[in-house]
């Protein structure tokens, strides 16, 4: 495996194995890695001759109030783990090679940036978009894995790709999940082990929702409040939102319609951590 930390150096590579014909395969993380990126790993290596793995910390996609400082940077271990699971060129660059000093663009995305995640995080999902197009321009990949994990940022950049004409095809990757069924996450390292049991609750609330709407209860602002109880009668466990969207348009879904599918998002916190999950359901 190898280190690239510039820019143009990673490009020049991308741009000779697309001369040899050798189809790229990208997976784009903060590091910390953990079994949910390799899952991502293990999938481009499936559909992909050339893995390239990305990790960045971006700043354009933290809010001031959040983790960019204490987030966790084992590059060490990460690359040991990159390297394991076949990885071919890791990408890391410093801050200062991606937005060098003179910096100035910034993509911004539309209405479906501004629900949900968005409203919480005002500029996170056009930080999130700048620096994936970037990565993209550097990597020059035939394929993109993203994890399910996080399902609106995943749909922002199926939309990114359709609204741009991006030649990449966007490959989604299922949610990997703790013994107890909470998301592997990288912040999860924030939890106390007492916050990581209670957080089991927000899994036990999807599988909730899936038996419902699996016995055809089609009124999923019902399904949806139930949900919110049982979170919020964890002590320690208070939801931020829990919706239903539709899984085509990501828009807000109060009804289901026979053989449509959804997507039920649930934000909450656990102590002070702030935790995302979802489901993908059928009615
Ligand atoms: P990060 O949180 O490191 O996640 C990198 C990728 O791993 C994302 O596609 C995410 O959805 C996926 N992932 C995380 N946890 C997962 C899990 N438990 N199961 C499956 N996939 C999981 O998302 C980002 O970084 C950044 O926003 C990034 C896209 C790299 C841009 O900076």
């Amino acid at each position: 495996m190898q280190i690239i930390t510039e820019p143009a150096e990673m490009q020049s590579i991308a741009e000779k194995l697309r001369l040899n014909r050798q189809l790229i395969g990208v997976v784009m993380t903060m590091g910390a890695l953990h079994e949910g990126h390799l899952s991502l790993v293990k999938l481009a290596r499936q559909s992909a001759g050339t893995v390239i793995l990305t990790i960045f910390v971006n700043p354009m996609q933290f809010g001031p109030a959040e983790d960019l400082h204490r987030y966790p940077r084992p590059f060490e271990q990460d690359v040991a783990l990159a390297k394991s699971a076949g990885v071919d060129y890791l990408f890391a660059p410093n801050v200062s090679s991606i937005y060098p000093d003179r910096y100035q663009t910034t993509l911004l995305c539309g209405d479906l940036a501004s629900r949900f995640e968005g409203e919480q995080r005002p500029g996170h999902f056009n930080g999130m978009a700048t620096v994936v197009t970037k990565l993209f321009n550097i990597t020059k990949p035939h394929r993109a894995i993203f994890g399910e994990k996080d399902a609106q940022q995943l749909a922002i950049i199926r939309q990114i790709v359709a609204d741009l004409n991006l030649d990449i095809t966007v490959v989604p990757a299922p949610i990997v999940r703790e013994e107890n069924g909470l998301a592997v996450s990288s912040r999860n390292i924030y939890l106390s082990s007492q916050e990581r049991n209670m957080a089991s609750v927000l899994y036990k609330g999807l599988c909730h929702a899936e038996k419902r709407i699996t016995e055809r209860e089609k009124d999923l602002l019902a399904v949806a409040a139930e949900v919110t109880t049982m979170i919020d009668s964890t002590p320690g466990c208070r939801t931020d939102y829990v919706d239903f969207v539709d899984e085509e348009r990501f828009e807000l879904a109060e009804t289901a319609r026979e053989g449509q599918e959804y997507r039920l998002l649930i934000a909450a916190y656990c102590g002070n951590v702030r935790l995302i999950d979802n489901i993908r359901v059928q009615a």
